[in-house]
């Protein structure tokens, strides 16, 4: 293995950062946003895509992606992060169609060029695909359908999204961390009973098994990853006895996953009662924008007491996701400030670090480093 897989200057330079967003953050399928963000006609999010301003708007019932610039002067078209506002400029009100053509120009015989043929001034668009509620973009038009790009990664997404109820929680928050180093740490649980050891690391010894052994699996072709903690049996056998007041939901199953959609996404949940949706957002070289939904599923048969015992649990859930977060956030602050004084490669563990180690795999064949 060539050093240069964990070589420390991958994550301190800003020439690197401007070539993952000419490269990697150009070329594949990005994850976005979600769908149930965008149900009204002229809903919008913005997202910033390594540095590029992407608007994502509903237009009667259609999905669209958009560079956020105006054709005519370059103007911003939409200030805030989401809304619901029609695709028209704010500076000289240019209105804009789902194709992105400017159909509305006030004083338009001063544009003879554009009345003339104005398609020729499109917004510039990006390619937009959905699985269930997850929406993914592309910047340059490429081959390899979203289907194929995701794989099994697919079908999990679109039962999460059929499974999803209520968002119980928004978190969005800064790290001053390249964003490989912030997903790095999510990969791998070697750090856990260290940086955890009064939240995770507790949990994990109640509620996973320590006979059965994780699985993992890997897509190297795309460098999806995933894994799965099975739960223990002891942990599962109390936990029947609420079942019948709990009641059914629609994506059950008796493990803990972490799926890794490459580069940025991940999805985590504990037996699909939850679903923890993390969208780690690149701003800089060193600096990393976390975007994280915590979402209750649906339940059927609940009873009242279900109900209380589900919201307790829920609570509980989102206190101490939040308290995971900021140990994760110190101990990743702390490896980019160490990063950029190391002049050695790292050393990812075998098997313990592996989906590191594929991590910087993927990442280096599609970044086409030398
Ligand atoms: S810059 Fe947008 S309408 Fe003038
Ligand atoms: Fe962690």
């Amino acid at each position: 293995m060539s050093n240069h897989l964990n070589s420390p200057q991958l994550y301190c330079d800003p020439q690197i950062f401007d070539q993952e967003r000419q490269g990697l953050f150009a070329e594949q399928w990005i994850f976005a946003g979600m769908a149930h963000q965008l149900r009204q006609h002229n809903d919008f999010i913005r997202v910033d895509l390594l540095g590029r301003d992407v608007i994502i708007q509903n237009l009667r019932d259609k999905l669209v992606a958009f560079v956020n610039v105006c054709s005519h002067r370059h103007s911003i078209i939409h200030d805030a992060p989401s809304g619901n506002r029609s695709l028209t400029c704010p500076y000289h009100s240019w209105h804009y169609n789902a194709e992105g053509i400017p159909t509305g120009i006030p004083c338009k015989k001063a544009f003879p060029l554009v009345t003339a043929n104005p398609e020729a001034y499109k917004l510039q668009s990006l390619e937009l695909a959905r699985a269930g509620d997850f929406i993914f973009l592309r910047v340059n038009p490429g081959e390899q359908t979203l289907p194929s790009f995701l794989g099994d990664a697919m079908g999990f997404l679109e039962q999460v999204s059929a499974a999803l109820g209520t968002c119980i929680d928004v978190h969005e928050s800064s790290i001053q961390a390249n964003w490989k180093l912030v997903i790095e740490n999510s990969l791998e649980g070697y750090h856990v009973p260290f940086v955890h050891r009064t939240s995770l690391a507790k949990s994990s010894e109640i509620q996973f098994s320590q006979d059965e052994k994780d699985s993992q699996d890997f897509m190297p072709e795309t460098g999806h990853s995933a894994v799965h903690n099975h739960a223990n049996e002891k942990w599962l056998q109390r936990w029947s006895r609420y079942q019948k007041d709990i009641g059914q939901w629609p994506f059950m199953f008796e493990h803990y996953v972490h799926q890794l959609v490459f580069p940025n996404l991940t999805v985590t949940s504990f037996l699909g009662y939850s679903f923890h949706v993390q969208h780690f957002r690149p701003l800089a070289h060193d600096l990393t924008s976390v975007h994280s939904s915590i979402y209750s599923t649906r339940f059927d048969g609940q009873s009242a007491r279900g109900k209380v015992l589900m919201q307790s649990i829920q609570t509980e859930n989102i206190g101490f996701t939040h308290q995971v977060f900021d140990e994760d956030k110190t101990a990743c602050e702390r490896t980019q400030r160490g990063s950029a004084q190391a002049s050695r490669p790292s050393i990812p563990g075998e098997i313990i670090e592996q989906r590191v180690s594929d991590f910087r795999k993927t990442y280096h064949r599609l970044q086409k480093l030398k």
